[in-house]
């Protein structure tokens, strides 16, 4: 597996690179560690570097160029790598393209641990380091035991020199000026992964090897351009703008056992036999929806409404009824009109002239 690893100072490069290396038996190449490593011994490669680490810049291209070109010949590194630190601008993610290619290797992936610089600062300043065994504590989030001694060797913990407010902030202003197109230049060739480097290194861990197994399974492979590619499910991508991670719980997903998985497969088949059952009852739905919205509830409200304003209208004669004089009036006026007809009917049948006044002459 030939990995690199990206992510501002600070972001945990370096802390799951070294879990990594146990996992997966391949080693870790920090650019900053060899570099710290020439410093400390004082070599013409270390003095002519430390001007720049101690002022939070970048290193020359030429001198990282060369360290990682023998570095990557040495025979641990057939097996793999995981690069931490390195290409760190365009210039050096050619140049590391052109090499692999040169010795027909080309990278598996690059993987972003992506941490939002207001809590790089905390992480920087807390961060302890074993000057005998690398390893990396903070004073904050992960102490050693025993106070500036190592957990593991007993070593010393020692802050590093570039650890100061000061130098952090250029080097997070380099990060974003020089390294982050560098993120792109993965993105655009769909080789990019990204994690979220906020919460457990553990939780960290796990969901990086998610992504690795995924590649070493061939499970990740896209095409070129395709953003972060297929792979980019099972972890949060970061277009321009920024984003955080959505989708630590579906790699679980892939992680199903077999039978599930099989279960899953049969669903999805199930589910692709349907389609056209499925999508007509989401047509027909819709009309449905139609028919909910409450305006035309409102109607049927309205016209019980109504109906019952107009059965209170047709009582209400009735309550015209009540006052007596009135009611016998009426009465009385019905019964005339009836009875009229009906004489005027058995006048008929007995043949009787109907009596009508006499117009005056
Ligand atoms: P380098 O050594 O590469 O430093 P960096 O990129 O600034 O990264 P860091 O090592 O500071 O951070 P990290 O991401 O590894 O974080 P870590 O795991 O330690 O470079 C140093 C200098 O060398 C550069 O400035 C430059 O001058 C030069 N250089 C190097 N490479 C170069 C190149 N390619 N070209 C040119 N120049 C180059 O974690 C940090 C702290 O956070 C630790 O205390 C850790 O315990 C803690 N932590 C980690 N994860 C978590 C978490 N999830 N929650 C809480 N705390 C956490």
């Amino acid at each position: 597996m030939r990995i690199v690893l990206l992510g501002a100072p600070g972001s945990g490069k370096g802390t799951q690179a070294k879990q990594l290396v146990d996992q997966y038996h391949i080693p870790q190449i920090s650019t900053g560690d060899l570099l710290r490593a020439a410093v400390a011994a004082d070599t013409p490669l270390g003095r002519m570097a430390k001007a720049a680490m101690d002022a939070g810049q970048l290193v020359s291209d030429e001198i990282v160029l060369g360290m990682i070109r023998e570095r990557l010949a040495e025979s641990d590194a057939q097996r793999g790598f995981i690069l931490d630190g390195f290409p760190r601008n365009l210039s050096q993610a050619e140049s590391l393209d052109g090499m692999l290619q040169d010795l027909g290797q080309p990278l598996d992936l690059a993987l972003l641990i992506d941490v939002d610089f207001d809590v790089l600062m905390q992480r920087l300043t807390g961060r302890r380091t074993c000057e005998s065994c690398g390893a990396v504590y903070n004073v904050y989030s992960n102490p050693p035991k025993f106070d500036d001694r190592c957990d593991l060797c007993g070593g010393n913990l020692r802050r590093r020199a570039d650890d100061n407010e000061e130098t952090i902030g250029n080097r997070l202003r380099v990060y974003e000026a020089q390294t982050t197109p560098v993120v792109d230049y993965y993105r655009r060739s769909g080789r990019l992964r990204t994690v979220q480097g906020v919460g457990e290194i553990s939780d960290i861990q796990r969901a990086i090897r998610r992504i690795l197994d995924a590649v070493g399974r061939g499970e990740a492979s896209a095409p070129a351009g395709a953003g972060e590619g297929a792979a980019a499910a099972v972890v949060a991508r970061r277009p321009a703008g920024g984003e955080e991670a959505t989708a630590r719980k579906k790699p679980a997903a892939k992680k199903k056992p077999a039978a599930k998985k099989k279960t899953a497969a049969k669903k999805k088949a199930a589910a692709k036999k349907k389609p056209a059952a499925k999508k007509k009852p989401a047509a027909k739905k819709k009309p449905a929806a139609k028919k909910k919205p409450a305006a035309k509830k409102k109607p049927a409200a309205k016209k019980k409404a109504a109906a019952k304003k107009k059965a209170a209208a047709k009582k209400k004669p009735a309550a015209k009824k009540k006052p007596l004089a009135k009611k016998k009036s009426s009465a009385r006026k019905k019964s005339a009109a009836k009875k009229a007809p009906a004489r005027r009917k058995t006048a008929a049948k007995k043949g009787v002239r109907r009596r009508t006044p006499r117009r005056p002459k």
